[in-house]
């Protein structure tokens, strides 16, 4: 592939700093304190970028609310995955026009997959004249430069030009939680599944440097970050285009080896490229999870080719397989599309089938939705809607009562867990993640427990969760 891995200069992102600190000083020569809003759809990895969002926010000298009513300045990071999420944004944006009314300064941005589709940042412009700025992923380093040019020029700011993507390290970030961290370890995508919309807008896959992770894994230990998820499209891809030799299995050994206790999880997994290096390093590595989510999509051969997924069912099995050998509390996890075009129903049959034999420990399920500019937007779909919507309630059940099943085998045991979440309102007033990523919902123990490890006995379960006691002292 023609593309050359670009690292952004420092000096670029130092600018952008620049560039945020005049729009403090000017907010403070105006005596005041602006408030801003970042609602974030989608993945981890927008949940991520909506991070970075805040903290060029925050050298904006910008306080933080949830009222659209009270923000100043309100920043909607979209996602394109599915048209549902984009139907969602688009509903919401729509209402920010009563905000807008009220308050006639406000001011609205837009960024994210979604609009990096030229047809959705065309229909905004047209149909959303409440949107100040609209920006792309691509762009998102130099939002301050965005932000600053509505203020001076007084018009619509709309920055969402193709681009290959590059890697850009020292963005300031404003973190959401204090227990658990997403740490991007590469961005972009290079499968172009059919059906998948994200290599148009996320770009080519792109690795940050090893010792750039690592950096950035040892300040979270540092700051007392216990639970960190590695994030990528297709972590199992990560450091190709470094060209160094270095894989994700070797990035895992290198973040096992920072002292300090904690966990590390990843996210996602492609099939097609996760190897028995990959898993003798999970099993290898006292730190890392014995979790993978590893999207099966479908369980015919068939809709696998077309959807241009790289592996047959039995391949993906074989593999599973080969993963529990190393860890054999593994838990499993996948995303599953209902519908694909010209999916039959003996062909999701295969999917049922494929599902009975891993049983997930929980499923990700989706119906078909086409994608502008996929290949599988073009393709014959004759199924009707409401047969799609049988199949897809009969796989629903059957993850539900798979999930249960697994999660009532844990009940009478003892595990030992991370409290990440406390809410002393509520009946659980503790939430936790065992080492392989089950949610625990705990009683007796209080704020004083969140980002400690400690044994807890399971008393009960759900298809969704676990549910226990602190089993300390
Ligand atoms: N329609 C439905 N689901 C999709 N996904 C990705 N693209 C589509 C689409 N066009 C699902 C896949 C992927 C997850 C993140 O979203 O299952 O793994
Ligand atoms: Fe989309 Fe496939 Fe890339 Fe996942 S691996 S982001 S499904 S193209």
């Amino acid at each position: 592939m023609a593309y050359e891995r670009t690292e952004l200069p420092r000096a670029q992102i130092e600018a952008q700093e620049a560039v945020a600190h005049r729009i403090a000083a000017r907010f403070a020569a105006e005596g005041r304190r602006p408030l801003a809003l970042v609602d974030t759809y989608g993945c981890q990895q927008n949940e991520s970028d909506s991070e970075r969002i805040r903290g060029y926010l925050a050298e904006m000298g910008c306080g933080f609310t949830d009222d659209e009513f009270a923000a100043d300045i309100i920043v909607v990071n979209t996602c394109a995955v599915r048209e549902h999420a984009e139907q969602r944004v688009l509903g919401n944006v729509g209402a920010l026009n009563h905000t807008k009314k009220a308050k006639p300064g406000q001011i609205i941005a837009l960024c994210g997959c979604m609009v990096q589709q030229q047809h959705m940042a065309e229909r905004v412009k047209r149909s959303y004249p409440i949107v100040n700025l609209v920006f792309g992923p691509h762009e998102l380093w130099r939002f301050p430069e965005l932000l600053e040019r509505v203020f001076n020029e007084r018009k619509r700011v709309f920055a969402v030009d193709e681009s290959a993507g590059t890697v850009t390290e020292g963005v300031p970030r404003r973190r959401d939680g204090r227990v658990k961290a997403w740490l991007s370890v590469m961005y972009g995508c290079n499968n172009f599944c059919t059906y998948c919309v994200v290599p148009y807008v996320r770009g080519r896959e792109r690795s940050r440097r090893p010792e750039e992770i690592v950096a950035e894994a040892r300040e979270l230990v540092a700051a007392g970050y216990r639970d960190i998820t590695l994030l990528g499209q297709n972590v199992n891809s990560y450091g190709r285009d470094l060209g160094s030799g270095t894989d994700f299995a070797d990035l895992l050994r290198m973040l096992n080896g920072i002292p300090g206790k904690f966990i590390l999880r990843f996210m996602t997994s492609h099939p097609k490229d996760a190897t028995e290096k990959l898993f003798r390093a999970m099993a290898e590595c006292e730190k890392c999870a014995h979790h993978l989510h590893l999207p099966v999509q479908a369980g015919s051969d068939r809709v696998l080719r077309a959807m241009n997924r790289g592996y047959t069912a039995a391949e993906y099995l074989e593999k599973v397989a080969l993963a529990r050998q190393y860890m054999p509390d593994l838990a499993l996890t996948t995303d599953i599309i209902v519908g694909f075009p010209g999916e039959t129903e003996d062909e999701f049959a295969e999917t049922l089938r494929l599902v009975e034999t891993v049983r997930y420990d929980s499923m990700f399920t989706f119906l078909y939705s086409p994608r502008v500019g996929t290949v599988a937007a073009g393709l014959p779909d004759p199924r009707s809607k409401a047969d799609k919507q049988r199949s897809f309630d009969a796989l629903v059940a059957l993850a539900t009562e798979i999930s249960s099943q697994r999660h009532a085998a844990l009940v009478g045991q003892t595990l030992e867990v991370l409290a990440d979440g406390y809410d002393p309102e509520a009946d659980w007033p503790l939430s936790a993640r065992t080492r392989n990523g089950r949610l625990v919902h705990l009683r007796g123990g209080d704020a004083s427990l969140l980002g400690q490890f400690f044994p807890a006995r399971i008393t009960g379960s759900s298809s969704w969760s676990l549910f226990g006691e602190s089993a300390i002292g």
